[in-house]
């Protein structure tokens, strides 16, 4: 063989290597999605291979790549745009021009990025804030939390607390013209975490007066207990966001330590003092039969009380909303959940639906059955889907419907 037809066999391997993904069946514009997943893996094959070099923290190298996409706030005909610090959070800040009599409504908006990466800058996130500023003539704030592995929780979620709780102030709401009866939160998976366990907690602060009027969570990560539900099982190695990602964000989330991590990955990460929270996440009695297909539930294993001990966050409501009583779910307002088919995180949302349902709060639960995890973040060129622009169009719909 010669040397060209070695290379380019090489070639060929290595390119079918990247592109090639098992897509699912249902999907549609396969090529568009196997060449963006290429994307996504050829970046994180990097971020690997700096980290083992000793160059760079992974997370460092995602967010190094994520800041390609960062935009400067650029007002427009509809929308002026500012970035601005409340409370000194900083935060991307959305008013409409559009001249209205009365008050307007306002979303708080929580981007995703497993709590290491993305920002609100990002182009998707900040087409997806003017879409919603506009559509709605609401005041749209995306918030720009602070990021593991510089900051671990719970700063993601004071941030986040702290802009929200600074915002729903009388006093603010007035200089803004905002409506305190028309207020969402929504964040779309590590910020629909953020959203959850913001709105949760601001239930039990006798210094807000003002509440939320609905929550939307964008398919969330809610719970870190249960890292085999069947949905992990299901789409392990589906695109944009395999499992070993998804373990990975979790557990930086707590710390750099990769010993929360190994034992994420092999789910033996809670201890057994607390095996009184599998109750909140047991999906043989939290999931309908059509997501529990041939799964078959096993009891839990546990592991160390060393991990528990010195990371408490991931067993605190805060960091997996899924982890509280119904008594605390109650007095949450209407809800929105986005669940995607081919998602590890899809049972995270369903669960959390059939909890709230439980005790009585009107839910929304829209799931797509022909979608992956991060939908609404493909919807600008080259990288736009038909599938984002249709659920983008689908969560701002019921926005403005009911705000
Ligand atoms: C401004 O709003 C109008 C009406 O919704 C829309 O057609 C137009 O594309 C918007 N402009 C920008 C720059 O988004
Ligand atoms: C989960 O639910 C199943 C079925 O109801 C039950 O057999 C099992 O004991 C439960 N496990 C936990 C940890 O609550």
């Amino acid at each position: 063989m010669g040397t060209k037809s070695l290379c380019l066999l090489l070639a060929s391997v290595l390119v079918a290597y990247y592109v090639y993904t098992p897509i699912p069946e249902n999907i549609e514009e396969r090529w568009k999605l196997m060449l963006i997943n290429a994307g996504f893996r050829t970046v994180a094959h990097v971020a690997e291979f700096a980290e083992w070099l000793g160059l760079m923290h992974y997370m460092e190298v995602l967010m190094m790549i994520t800041s390609i996409e960062y935009t400067a706030p650029i007002s427009d005909e509809n929308v002026t745009v500012t970035d601005t610090k409340f409370n000194n959070v900083p935060a991307r800040l959305y008013i409409p021009r559009k001249q209205s009599s009365g008050l307007k409504r306002a979303v708080i908006y929580i981007h995703g990025g497993g709590w290491c990466v993305g920002g609100s800058a990002m182009e998707p996130y900040d087409l997806l804030s003017r879409w919603t500023a506009n559509k709605l003539n609401a005041v749209v704030i995306s918030v720009e939390y602070r990021l593991a592995p510089m900051y671990h929780f719970p700063v993601q979620f004071e941030d986040v607390y702290t802009v929200v709780k600074f915002f729903l102030q009388n006093s603010v709401l007035a200089q803004y013209g905002v409506d305190p009866n028309r207020i969402c939160i929504s964040g779309d998976s590590a910020g629909g975490n953020l959203a959850a366990a913001v709105a949760q907690q601001l239930l039990d602060d006798l210094e807000v007066k003002v509440k939320l009027k609905i929550q939307a969570l964008l398919y969330p990560a809610l719970q870190t207990l249960d890292l085999d539900l069947p949905s992990y099982k299901d789409n392990e190695n589906k695109p944009i966001l395999p499992k070993s990602l998804m373990v990975r964000f979790w557990s930086e989330y707590f710390t750099t330590d990769v010993s929360l991590q190994e034992a994420m990955a092999s789910n033996s990460h809670v201890p057994a003092e607390s095996s009184h929270l599998f109750r909140f996440v047991n999906w043989s009695n939290l999931l309908p039969e059509k997501f529990k297909k041939d799964h078959v539930y096993a009891s839990p294993i546990y592991g160390s009380s060393r991990l528990g001990k010195k990371y408490p966050g991931f067993l605190d409501p805060r960091a997996a909303p899924l982890l509280v009583d119904d008594t605390k779910l109650l007095g949450l307002p209407v809800t929105y959940v986005l669940t995607c088919q081919h998602d590890v995180l899809r049972d995270d949302g369903i669960m959390y639906v059939s909890r709230l349902r439980e005790v009585g709060i009107e839910v929304i639960h829209d799931h797509i059955e022909d979608a992956i995890h991060g939908a609404l973040m493909f919807i600008t060129s080259p990288t736009d889907l038909a599938l984002g622009h249709r659920a983008a169009n689908k969560y701002i719909e019921w926005l403005n419907i009911n705000l």
